[in-house]
Order: structure tokens, then C-alpha cells, then sequence
């Protein structure tokens, strides 16, 4: 459900797996475009099989084993609560954008399922996963997270082959706010390249930014490993280093003087790391723990301060222990 550039790719992993695959698009005009060109504009050069089934009905999910929701996380509770009375019960949800709602505050497999109640097991998939890159058939590992382990095994199964790898997880928070919040320090890190800083502050932010992503993980209920893991470390290496990631991207402009909001419309495409420090800072402030770099992007996406001045605001913050444990 979502036949942007990740839920084509995946949608391509589960054709090749010899599954039965049906890819719906939110609008008749996107796909019309699939039909007629049999390629996606967000995955250029990139083939869509015949055997793939294109359509814009959402009641192609009626009888389907699994529905693999893959829309931009402001829509994911509205296509779930659409899809619920279509659902038979059963069946296995996956969750594979990667945000958190505004709103609420919630994760993503949360609000499908306040929509969806107790009838349909729900799985976060997620990792190092660029569309571009899994849609050429690349090297590729992520997780597949579930409280319901047969759900989480199933998913794995589903998807797995020789070029895309999946492991099996039961710490959905700490899947979901490690994908939805690096989204926030790849933005950041874009606006140091964007600035003209180097290696040692890309560094710096990326290991700083693990670690509030962690403290704020941890005191959700997440497990500490699983930022050390393939949602953790390794999606905010792929996405603060990469220029697949729009969010890199969208930070990089910031860098180099255009405002936030014109840099997010310039991206064209959805900017989730815009949305998430806005609702990280929430969460931050709602549970009591310290986020200094989301706070600072939050103040250069929202209240209009420049990055520079942001930067010195955290070097010279008053100095601390790496380990927030040494010495007690
Ligand atoms: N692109 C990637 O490499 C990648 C990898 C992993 C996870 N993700 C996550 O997957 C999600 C989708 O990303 P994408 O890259 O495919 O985005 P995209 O912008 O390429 O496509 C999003 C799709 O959702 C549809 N859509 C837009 N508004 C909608 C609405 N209101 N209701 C239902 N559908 C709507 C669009 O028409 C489009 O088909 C995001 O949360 C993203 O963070 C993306």
C-alpha cells in the first residue's frame, strides 16, 4: 500500500520471492503512470515485471495475506483505519515507513493499531534500506520486529533471499523511534556538508546523535543493543553519508542558506526527518530526557535560527562525562 519508491522496491524483493503481488497506488494517476511506463519515476531504470498487479482499488487487500503499508507516516493511520473493515482477521500487517505521528506521539505500528485493534498481528520492518538501492538488487539487511515472534518469523521468511537479508527482532520500539529519529541527525548532518564542515563534526553528530537517540529509546521501553544494531547504527550511517537520503539532502540546502520550509518543498518528495524533530522534541520533553542536537534542529527548522549560531550553542554547552555513568 504505496507505490512510492520503497513500497515498489519491496513490492519487487516479494515478486522475486515467487509471492502473489498486488502494488497500490494512492492516486489513479500514479498508477496509470506504473501501467504505462512499467517503471517507477522514484526508482529510475528499474523495471516492473509484467507479473507484478498494479491498482489504485484498496480492496485489492481483501483476501491477501499480508498488506505491507509503505505511505509517508502522516498517512499511515488514515490508510490503515481505510483498509480495517477490509482486513480479514489474521492477517499480518507490516509497517515499513518510518516516522513518528505528530499528533499523537505515537510509533507507526501504534497507530495501526489503535485502527485495527487485536485482529491482525502488526511487524515494523526496517533498516539500512535506500529504495534505490534494493530496487538494483544490492546487498541489503534489515529487521523484522514483532511482539507476535511467528508474525516477526513470517515476515523474515517472506522477504528474505540471497541479496536481501532480514532479521528477526521483538523490540518494536526501539526498531521504530531508531528508524524515525535518524531521519532528524542525517538532516543535520547535511546541514554541516551544506556549511562546509568535514569529517570529524560528521562524526561528532553521529555518534552524539545515537546516543540521545538511545536515551530517548531506552526510556520508551526500547533495548539499548538495538541502536547498536542494524535500525540503529546502521540506518543513520546509511542515511547521514548517502545522497539517497532526501533528508541529507533537504539539510544540505539548509547549509547553504535556504530557508527550511523552501528547502523541504525543493526535496519534492516527503522529508520525514523534518516532521520527526518537531515530535521528537515532544517526546523528549514529554518523558524528561536531554536531546540537544534534536533540539537544535528544531530550532533551525522551526523558529528560524541560524545553523552557525546553533553549532557554537552546542560545543560550548557546559562540558559533560561521555558516559553519563563514569565515576558514580
Ligand atoms: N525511499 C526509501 O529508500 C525508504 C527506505 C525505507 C523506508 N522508507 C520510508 O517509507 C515511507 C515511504 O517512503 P517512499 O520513499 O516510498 O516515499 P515516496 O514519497 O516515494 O512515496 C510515498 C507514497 O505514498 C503515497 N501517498 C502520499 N500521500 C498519501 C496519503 N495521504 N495516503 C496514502 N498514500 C499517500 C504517494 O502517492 C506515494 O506513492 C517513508 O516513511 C520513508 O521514510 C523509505
Amino acid at each position: 500500500m504505496g507505490s512510492g519508491g520503497w513500497g515498489t522496491a519491496l513490492a519487487l524483493v516479494l515478486l522475486e520471492n515467487g509471492h502473489d503481488v498486488t502494488l497500490w497506488s494512492y492516486t489513479e494517476a500514479e498508477c496509470a503512470v506504473l501501467k504505462e511506463q512499467r517503471e517507477n519515476p522514484m526508482l529510475k531504470g528499474v523495471s516492473l515485471p509484467e507479473g507484478l498487479k498494479l491498482t489504485s482499488d484498496s480492496s485489492c487487500v481483501k483476501g491477501c495475506g499480508v498488506v505491507v503499508l509503505a505511505t509517508p507516516s502522516f498517512a499511515v493511520r488514515a490508510t490503515a483505519r481505510a483498509l480495517a473493515p477490509l482486513l480479514e482477521p489474521g492477517t499480518v500487517l507490516v509497517s515499513v515507513s518510518k516516522g513518528i505521528e505528530k499528533d499523537t506521539s505515537l510509533t507507526l505500528t501504534e497507530a495501526i493499531a489503535q485502527e485495527v485493534g487485536e485482529r491482525c498481528p502488526i511487524v515494523a520492518l526496517s533498516g539500512p534500506s535506500h529504495a534505490e538501492e534494493v530496487g538494483r538488487q544490492i546487498p541489503t539487511a534489515v529487521v523484522s520486529a514483532s511482539k507476535d515472534r511467528s508474525a516477526a518469523e513470517l515476515v523474515q521468511d517472506l522477504f528474505m533471499n540471497e541479496r536481501f537479508r532480514v532479521y528477526a527482532s521483538d523490540d518494536v520500539v526501539g526498531v521504530e523511534l531508531g528508524a524515525a529519529l535518524k531521519n532528524v541527525i542525517a538532516l543535520c548532518a547535511g546541514v554541516c556538508d551544506g556549511m562546509g564542515y568535514g569529517d570529524n563534526t560528521k562524526a561528532a553528530l553521529m555518534t552524539r546523535g545515537l546516543t540521545e537517540i538511545a536515551r530517548l529509546g531506552v526510556a520508551m521501553g526500547g533495548r539499548r543493543e538495538t541502536f547498536a544494531g542494524l535500525t540503529g547504527v546502521g540506518d543513520l550511517i546509511v542515511t547521514c553519508t548517502s545522497m539517497h537520503s532526501r533528508n541529507r539532502r533537504c539539510g544540505i540546502l539548509i547549509g547553504k542558506g535556504v530557508p527550511a520550509q523552501q528547502a523541504v518543498q525543493e526535496i519534492g518528495a516527503v522529508v520525514e526527518g523534518y516532521y520527526a524533530a518537531a515530535t521528537a522534541r515532544a517526546l523528549a520533553q514529554k518523558v524528561g530526557v536531554e536531546m540537544p542536537i534534536t533540539e537544535a534542529a528544531y530550532q533551525v527548522l522551526y523558529c528560524g535560527k541560524d545553523p552557525q549560531s546553533v553549532i557554537v550553542e552546542l560545543m560550548t554547552r557546559e562540558r559533560k562525562h561521555e558516559l553519563e555513568d563514569s565515576w558514580v
